[in-house]
């Protein structure tokens, strides 16, 4: 029993209506609304409200027991590898090393898991060519080329997986539904058939969806809230690091990082990442932060630029922070350093475009741009880190015990933070000088004194 039933959904943020509007009301997208027939209840629903409440106490609570990506950096951002029955959506735009990705930990996992790799984009010699390329030696990976979403379940349940990898989302359909691959109707009803089939056979199960720079086509973006755990690939074309984002996790901390670099013989992980995003090199308009994201310290170079402006309205770009943030900081040096900033352009970009979601990084935002203005090096071998409150002050950061040690472990010299506690700057004495400053005006006086 299904009975067909025509919605009219946004194929930008998936919010569904009875009618046709040419603009949508919830995200204000325009031309983005799609008629789509779908069927009320699935064959696998129906069957699952055979289910009944249990007492809380017949619950057992085993510790999860995860498994490994067969990556390092993947098992962090995970949160410490697999875990069993869950569902993961790993999204990134077109190309950027999605498939890759997969095969090269599908082949590393099945050394001591069972795994079925389903390709719904690519036939099985086009994988067999990138599994040559990247030089996988374990052959046990079962592999499906399949669109078909019940063909798709119907081999899981015959194969019965501990491991399983959907590539893509976008590319496979319900058949008994009307509306075409991809659009949000297909995108939402195959993920929770699909969930539904990981959670009751307890197999983890690896989503791959596609994501577009602007977030057009977004289907996946309405299963995130679906899903355990959303990760995205991201990087871009010219240069060759990848980062992997956890946005969300069940099952551990969310914003958490792995770093890889795109070789011919496929994905290698990043040992030292601090390194790729700094220069140490002392010339003005350059300082180094210490970020957080996740439970990694991370050490980033600030580059700003100022110049005198040609426009009646100044220029002001940013790579790797927000534009809000800049115009905040300007405005607090502009009333508590008391230099005027409106007659000069400010560009403001972060070590390799690496994108700081980490507050503290304002100081080294602030002590750039101003070493640049007064064309002054910042202080030798020195990073920056503290969050600029409104009336000037540098406030407390997060885990700043994390960010020391990575200096130290960088070999940095000076570090000006907030105040901290005594404790801590007695830890760290004797390893590196930690200047302790209360506002943005003695940052400046210390740092660009000459
Ligand atoms: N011979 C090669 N040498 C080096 N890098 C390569 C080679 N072939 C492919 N690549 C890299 O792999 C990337 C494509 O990887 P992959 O197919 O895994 O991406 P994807 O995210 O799955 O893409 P799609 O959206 O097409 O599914 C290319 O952008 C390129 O950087
Ligand atoms: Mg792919
Ligand atoms: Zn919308």
């Amino acid at each position: 029993m299904s009975s067909k039933l025509s919605t009219f959904i946004c194929q930008n943020c998936g919010s569904e209506t009875s009618q046709y509007f040419g603009k949508c009301l919830n995200c204000n997208s325009w031309n983005s609304i799609v008629e789509e027939i779908k069927s009320k209840t699935s064959k696998y629903q129906e069957k699952k409200n055979s289910k009944k409440s249990i007492p809380f106490h017949e619950i057992s609570s085993k510790k999860i027991l995860r498994f490994s990506s067969g990556f390092r950096e993947f098992d962090r951002v995970l949160g410490g590898g697999i875990v069993p029955g869950s569902v993961v959506l790993l999204g990134g735009e077109p190309g950027i090393g999605k498939s890759t990705l997969v095969l090269q930990s599908a082949g590393k996992i099945s050394l001591n898991e069972k795994v079925l790799y389903i390709t719904a984009e690519e036939s099985l010699e086009q994988v067999k060519i990138r599994w040559e390329r990247l030089n996988q030696n374990s052959i046990d990976l079962q592999i499906f080329a399949e669109t078909n979403l019940s063909l798709i379940i119907e081999e899981i349940k015959h194969v019965n997986p501990s491991f399983a990898i959907i590539d893509s989302i976008q590319a496979i359909h319900n058949h008994e539904m009307q509306s075409s691959p991809g659009s949000v109707s297909q995108v939402r009803e195959c993920s929770s058939e699909l969930q539904n089939l990981a959670k009751d056979n307890n197999i983890a199960l690896l989503i791959i969806g596609h994501v577009t720079k602007d977030g057009a086509l977004a289907g996946p973006k309405t299963l995130e809230h679906l899903v355990d755990t959303v990760i995205n690939f991201e990087g871009d074309k010219i240069s060759s690091h990848r980062l992997l984002r956890s946005i969300k996790n069940r099952f551990g901390s969310t914003f958490e990082i792995g770093i890889f670099e795109m070789l011919e013989e496929g994905l290698r992980e990043i040992k030292n990442p601090s390194s790729i995003f700094t220069n140490k090199e002392n010339i003005s308009g350059v300082t180094t932060t210490i970020t957080n994201e996740g439970t990694r310290p991370l050490a980033v170079d600030i580059q700003a630029l100022v110049n005198k402006t040609f426009y009646s309205n100044p220029r002001r770009t940013t790579t790797g922070i927000s534009i809000n943030r800049l115009h905040q900081i300007l405005a607090v040096i502009e009333k508590h350093v008391g230099i005027k900033l409106s007659e000069f352009d400010c560009y403001v970009a972060t070590g390799g475009g690496f994108e700081i979601n980490d507050p503290s990084s304002d100081l080294g935002v602030a002590i750039s741009i101003l070493s640049s203005l007064k064309n002054i090096p910042p202080l030798a071998n020195t990073s920056f880190i503290g969050e600029l409150g409104l009336s000037g002050q540098v406030r407390k950061s997060n885990n700043l015990r994390i960010k020391i040690e990575e200096a130290v472990r960088l070999g940095i010299k000076n570090i000006v933070v907030p105040k901290i506690e005594e404790e801590l700057n007695n830890n760290f004495q004797k390893l590196i000088n930690i200047k302790e400053i209360s506002n943005i005006k003695e940052a400046v006086d210390y740092s660009l004194s000459k």
